[in-house]
This record gives structure tokens, sequence and C-alpha cells, in this order.
């Protein structure tokens, strides 16, 4: 079996070992930890100075004020290195990828460069020969026992860690403007039918119930794993993305359905707007709901709300009990013009006090299993709990679930989709991509 075929069953093998690790098990039980690498070490002088040159695409509130955290730190250890804050505005890399592919083939890659856990980082950039193992950061920190295994399989390929985690964030919630439930007597859906009651009751009272920004397609993807999930099933929903799970199927095809009714719901300008903007939609009373990961807590903190006064959030409709995870990661690119001051980033990223300034401000929650709970809000303790006995489930949308090009793939499909509502040929479409991705027959 070659490498690229080993890789859906590995996600398989990480979900395995995150449950083992949510059930208490000590120990790795899928995956050994990789053996120790005989790649060039990471290890480099500490900084002296010259620049450092950090490329993602946290712009929003709440992202760009936990990376600016960690750059805190960053420049307070290293007060003569100048960091280069290279942006691409748009959510989930949206904008940002393409940029760094075009980087990356040209021969200039950043430094360090946000990357999705999983398949974005292990199809794009690791079998493409791109990086630089990260392994002996782990293993001169300590590190190897201070994440789930389940995290360090996904960063894992041919015996070694390829990136260094920040975060685990949670794609399946639903956030809601507390006030605006409250004047129209209205408790947080559940279920879907539970959504549609709910939805109908704010559309009488003249409020969007769902607010959407899929300027950038990806936030309709997102919306749809959701769906998916609460369609399925997490068995069934895990299924998909290793070929178990029929595309052509009942389920896929309801969730569809189920998606096609939500969007009478959903506000006009939706194509217009971006993520966050359909967030402050929420925040404004405009709109009384969205579904988005958790970074949308980020930006809700960051225009001053509080968690279970101003809004809520409960799993999206039909998810209770399943968390769908993605994770941030940093990675070191082969050729980082400032290595020396690469790898002093990626340790910070790495560390426990990098990851309690970055996450309680991100509305993510550490990767490390050592994070200071008491730094972290009411939501975010809630998301630390549920990822430790929730089923976990790969994000579709982050990188998490499939390689990119079965992403950018899907990510076509929905744009026609959201367009013309076609379930048929979006089914059709969906069935195809997996194929073309070479998991489905
Ligand atoms: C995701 C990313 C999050 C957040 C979000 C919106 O892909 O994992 O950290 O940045 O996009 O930008």
């Amino acid at each position: 079996m070659n490498k690229r075929k080993l890789w859906p069953l590995l996600s398989l093998l990480v979900i395995v070992s995150m449950l083992a690790v949510a059930c208490g098990g000590e120990e790795a039980t899928a995956t050994p930890k990789p053996e120790p690498t005989e790649a060039p070490a990471a290890t480099a002088a500490p900084p002296t100075g010259g620049e450092l040159e950090i490329f993602s695409w946290w712009t929003a509130g709440g992202e760009a004020d936990g990376l600016n955290a960690m750059y805190g730190i960053y420049s307070g250890k290293y007060p003569d290195v100048e960091i280069i804050n290279a942006t691409v505005a748009g959510g989930a890399g949206s904008n940002a990828q393409a940029v760094l592919a075009t980087r990356m083939q040209a021969g200039d890659p950043p430094d360090s460069f946000q990357v999705h856990a999983g398949h974005e980082l292990i199809d794009s950039w690791v079998v493409a020969d791109k990086m630089e193992p990260v392994t002996s950061i782990f293993e001169e920190n300590d590190w190897l026992d201070s994440y789930p295994p389940g995290v360090i399989d996904v960063l894992s390929y041919d015996g070694d860690i390829w990136s260094v985690p920040v975060n685990i964030h949670r794609s399946n919630v639903l956030w809601y403007n507390k006030a605006v439930f409250a004047d129209n007597g209205l408790t947080a859906p559940t279920t879907f039918d539970e959504f549609f009651a709910v939805a109908d009751a704010l559309q009488g009272a003249g409020v969007t119930p769902l607010a959407l920004g899929d300027n950038g397609i990806w936030a309709a993807t997102h919306l749809f794993e959701s769906v998916l999930l609460g369609s399925m099933g997490p068995e069934a929903y895990r299924g998909l993305w290793d070929g178990s799970t029929d595309w052509n199927g009942a389920e896929v095809n309801s969730a569809l359905e189920t998606y096609t009714q939500m969007m009478e719901y959903v506000n006009e300008d939706h194509a217009a707007l971006s993520w966050d903007q359909a967030a402050q939609l929420v925040a404004d009373g405009d709109a009384a709901m969205t579904i988005m990961g958790d970074w949308a807590e980020g930006y809700f903190k960051s225009i001053g709300m509080t968690p279970d006064v101003e809004f809520g959030y409960v799993p999206s409709p039909g998810t209770a009990g399943t968390f769908i995870m993605l994770s941030d990661s940093f990675g070191l690119p082969k050729g980082a013009p400032d290595r020396d001051n690469a790898v002093a980033w990626l340790t910070v990223c790495g560390s426990k006090e990098g990851q309690d300034a970055f996450n309680p401000l991100k509305g993510s929650i550490p990767a490390r299993t050592d994070g200071d709970r008491s730094l972290y809000d009411a939501y975010l303790q809630s998301a630390m709990d549920d990822f430790s006995s929730n089923e976990i489930a790969p994000s579709l949308a982050h990188g998490a679930a499939a390689s990119t090009g079965w992403v950018t793939a899907f990510n076509d499909v929905m744009t026609l989709f959201v367009a013309d509502l076609d379930v048929d040929s979006a089914q059709e479409g969906m069935a195809q991509a997996c194929a073309d991705a070479g998991v489905c027959e």
C-alpha cells in the first residue's frame, strides 16, 4: 500500500486514538510515536537579529489578536528580530493558500506558514517534499507527551512530525444572539425540526434567522459539513472520507435537501459577506444565528461580547456528542530564509506559554493537554470538555478530512449548488469529487 492510500486509514486511526485519549486511555493505541528522525536536526542557534516572516490568513478580530499575542511573546524573547506579519485576508485560507502555493513554487517560502493539520499539511506540502521535519523540536522541548497521540498522528508522515500545532478548533457550533432569542421566547435549537421551528418564528418576527457569509465559498462548505454530520451521524460522516459511505446514498441526499431548506432562512446578501460580517449580523441582532467554527467566539469577544451573556452556543443541529475538529499549525518550509528565527517561532507556537496566550483570544483550545483551564472562558471550557468526551470527526472545509484538491472540487460543487439549489446535480458532483480524489469507485 503506498502512503497516499494509507492516509485515509491513518485518519481513521487518529479518530480511534483521539477516542482513546478521550476515554482516558494512556497510550496511543493505534499508531506508534515516530522514531527519532534521521533528517537534519531542526535545532538552531538562538535568534540575534534579522527578520521573521510569518504567513497566515488571520486578519479578523480574535484571530489577529491571538496571533499578535504570540508575536508579543516572541518579541519579548528576541527583541532584535523584526517580525513581518505576512497575512492574506480571506477565511479558511481561501486567498492565502493560492498565494502560498505560488510562492512555494517560485522557491520563495516565508519563514513559517499557517497550515491545517491533516491532509492539507501532508498531501500538499510534505509528500511534495517542501517541508523540513520538526520532530527534533518536539524532542528537544520534551513535547512528545504534551500532545494527544491523535494530534501527533495527524502531523506525522514517514516516521516524522511535520508541523507544530497551536490549537484545536471546533467546526460544528451554532452561535446565537441571546437577547433576540429571549425577546422572542425561543430556546436554542438542537435538532433540524427545532431549527426550522425557531427559524419560522424569527422570520415571522422580522429577524433574519441564519447569517451566512460565503463570499469565500468555504463558508457554504463549512455549513454543509455540519448538515452532513447532523443528517447521518459520526460514523457515516467519517465514512464519507474513506469511501465507506456512499456519496450517492439517501443520507447525502437528505442533507442536501435540508441545506436547501435552510437557505430559505439565510440573509439575502450572503454571497457578498465574509464569515465575520455574518457574525456581526448576529452581534447586531439583525440575524439570530450563525453556524461557524469557534473562531467566531474569538470574533464576538474581540467586539466586547461575553459568552453566555450576549451570545450563546450549542452544537449545530443534530450534532450533539460529536466534535468536528481541525487544527491550525505552523511548519518549517525547506529554504526558509531565516531558519533559526523560524525554529524559535515554532518553539513559541508549541509552548504552553504560547498556546495559553493565543487560544483564549483565538476562540480555540490548546493542542497541548496541559493548558491552564482557568485562562479559558465558559465556552472554551465547554469545548475542552467536549473534545475529551465527544466522538471526533474531521473537518472537510479546513483541511483535516480530505486533500486540498478534493476540498477545492467540493467547493466548486458548492458554488453551483448555493446558486441553483439543484440537489441531484450537487450530489452527482460530490460523488465525482470523491472519485476524482481516488477515494471512491
Ligand atoms: C480556518 C482556520 C481558523 C480561522 C478560520 C477563519 O480555516 O483554521 O483558524 O482562521 O479559518 O479565518
